[in-house]
């Protein structure tokens, strides 16, 4: 998982140095953000060289102008510790004056807050109330310690223990494991069809979309398929990645892989015609014009929709135009449950690393999700089709 570490500037910070260490341990990305105070008491150089990653600390000295936004949707977990008395008020009541505490109003994920401080800081009214604050926003408080404490005093307000501040941090990674034991089977990317043994038609598709929700899927638990087309991207950790080329193949391996799928997701561009008889040598630059006679390729969605069972089926409608429409179109022709429509040919959709989409649903339900990063949308769309889920079996028993 990839985890932001908050650091506040308390004594306990160099303690921060450790839980980052022993985060990395267990197998996790740390990106560390250090606030004006913690580094009084610690270098952000200790941090860089522990997790391998610049340590962010200006809010103004920075690569992209958005980049506080960007590092919150980019990561699944936000801790602070030590959160001092100052930060844990500064986060209660939305202030955000630096790089931590903007980009804690820009996440949207679980935050974990570990408070280290004077007993006499903890116990004071202030903090209790912006604590309760904080809990009610669901956000998780792990309590500090009794103990004597740097100030020379003795009761609560030691930061808990490193063990314990990761276990928690466990506790929230796991319940988006939503998806344990299931098996997503997921298609990505173009097909290439052949035209001689050199040439091919394909189309814009990166691949990142379908990228994107096996990456999700496999981040939540479950056992992700991914039949990918031929594309530029590395395998995402912990999904199984069939490779492609023609939709003919594509149709083979979902086929293959069908079985053990309770969701699947066509999200594959897959061509729509190709060259029934390919022929065996280059076709040489002769003849002034060529005429190319295509043919339909196998209808994978079609045949999924007519043989799905009680498997959800998402399928995808990349448009130029009337975007809903043309989902809904399909949602209905292809027998799916969800139809993901994206407008492509702009900014957004093919070979970006942004979407935005418009859900339709089998319920007769229209969800618009604004311009986000892909994986961001495909944690949505994953998000719905649960949901989706819970709501046809209501109502059908399936
Ligand atoms: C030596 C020293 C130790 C401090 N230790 C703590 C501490 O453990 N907890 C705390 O809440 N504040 C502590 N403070 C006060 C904070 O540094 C101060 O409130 C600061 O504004 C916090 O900034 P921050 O919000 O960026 O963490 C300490 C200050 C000094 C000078």
């Amino acid at each position: 998982m990839r985890i932001l570490l908050g650091v506040g500037g308390g004594i306990a910070a160099y303690k921060a140095a450790e839980l980052a260490r022993l985060l990395m341990q267990e197998g996790h990305q740390v990106r560390v953000i250090m606030t004006d105070a913690a580094q009084e008491f610690v270098r952000p150089l200790t941090f860089a060289a522990l997790t391998g990653q610049k340590t962010l600390t200006d809010m103004f000295a920075i690569e992209s102008a958005i980049e506080h936004i960007s590092v919150a949707q980019g990561h699944d977990l936000l801790v602070i510790a030590p959160a001092t008395g100052d930060l844990i008020a500064k986060l209660a009541h939305g202030l955000a004056g630096d790089f931590l505490t903007t980009l804690y109003l820009a996440f949207t994920g679980p935050v974990v807050i570990a408070p280290a401080m004077n007993v006499n800081m903890w116990m004071h009214a202030a903090t209790q109330a912006n604590l309760e604050t904080l809990r009610k926003r669901g956000h998780r408080i792990v309590d500090p310690e009794s103990g004597y404490l740097a100030c020379g005093m003795t009761g609560p307000g030691r930061l808990a223990g490193l063990e314990t501040i990761a276990a928690a941090i466990g506790r929230e990674l796991s319940k988006r494991r939503d998806l344990d034991g299931e098996t997503v089977l997921i298609t990505a990317g173009p097909t290439q069809e052949p035209l001689d043994p050199v040439r091919y038609i394909s189309n814009r598709s990166s691949g990142k979309m379908g990228y994107a929700l096996a990456e999700a899927a496999a981040a939540r638990g479950a056992r992700a398929i991914l039949i990918s087309g031929p594309v530029r991207l590395a395998p995402p950790r912990g999904v199984e990645v069939v490779s492609v080329r023609t939709a003919a193949e594509m149709r083979e391996k979902v086929l293959e892989n069908l079985e053990p799928a309770g969701i699947v997701i066509k999200a594959a561009a897959v061509a729509d015609f190709h060259l029934s008889k390919v022929p065996d040598h280059k076709v040489k630059k002769t003849a002034a014009r060529i005429t190319l006679e295509l043919d339909p390729t196998p209808d994978i969605l079609a045949e999924l929709g007519r043989n799905k069972g009680d498997r959800l089926l998402i399928g995808f409608a990349a448009e130029t135009q009337n975007v809903e429409q043309e989902a809904r179109r399909k949602l209905e022709s292809k027998n799916c449950d969800m139809v993901v429509g994206n407008l492509v040919g702009g900014e957004t959709g093919f070979e970006s690393d942004e979407n935005e989409a418009v859900l339709v649903m089998r319920t007769g339900e229209t969800i618009s999700l604004p311009r986000a990063p892909k994986r961001e949308i495909a944690d949505r769309v994953l998000d719905e089709a649960l949901k989706l889920r819970l709501a046809l079996y209501a109502a059908h028993g399936r």
